[in-house]
């Protein structure tokens, strides 16, 4: 299995409306022989992206809620009629109560969209396990949109947190992100034993975003 890389659009300026398409298929062109690339636009430019690039996308957030009343929420069903592969969940900008994740992660695994967790620390990876969703990342909240990656902050917790999960679930796959901007975070990364990595900022805000990743996947 290659490696993922998950770019988090997050609501970047440079990422947001119509700008959205444009830079997913810019990143579209990257070539990626030796990893899975895939993109998390924002909840209002994600039906665009699935619809007019060929990458993997997933949600940022997603609620354990059927088609229905829910105003304001966003149905799993809905994210995969529209082709939606997969979905964050409990991202650090987006929280939820360990009991509506548990929740979520069993309805995404009904309707067979992948689950990547969001955890902040070995105990919250510790909780989140007994779920096993499909990745746990791990993204220390201090380090997101920061220019210091992880890997370099940290080496040490990753490692642990690699050998907690492999303890824990032989089904769930950890990943890393916070401050991943260059290929030689990711590829500690990879070496500390992680089977990917989430990136936020350092893509839309590249001058040049596919030179940026091209040069980072090489
Ligand atoms: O979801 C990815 C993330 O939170 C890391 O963000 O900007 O530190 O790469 P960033």
């Amino acid at each position: 299995m290659k490696p993922l890389i998950l770019i988090n659009f997050k609501t970047y300026k440079e990422a947001a409306g119509d700008k959205a398409l444009n830079l997913a298929k810019e990143i579209a062109k990257v070539k990626r022989d030796k990893y899975q690339v895939a993109v998390a636009p924002s909840l209002l430019t994600i039906k665009e992206v699935a619809e007019k690039t060929n990458l993997t996308v997933f949600s940022q957030h997603a609620d354990p809620v059927s088609l229905g009343a829910h105003t304001g929420r966003v149905p799993i069903a809905e994210l995969k009629s529209i082709g939606v592969t997969g979905t964050i969940l409990n991202h650090s900008e987006r929280k939820v109560p360990l009991k509506y994740l548990k929740e979520t992660i069993k309805d995404c695994k009904n309707e067979k969209l992948i689950t990547i967790v969001c955890a902040s620390s070995l105990s919250e990876i510790k909780k989140i396990a007994e779920s096993h969703p499909d990745y746990i990342a791990y993204e220390p909240k201090e380090l997101i949109g920061g220019e210091i990656s992880v890997t370099t902050a940290n080496p040490d917790i990753i490692v642990k947190a690699v050998n907690l999960l492999s303890e824990l679930s032989d089904k769930t796959k950890l990943l890393c992100g916070a401050g991943i901007h260059s290929k030689e975070d990711l590829g500690q990364a990879l070496l500390l034993g992680t089977k990917g990595v989430l990136i936020g900022h350092a893509v839309p805000k590249a001058k040049d975003p596919k030179k940026f990743l091209s040069e980072m996947l090489i």
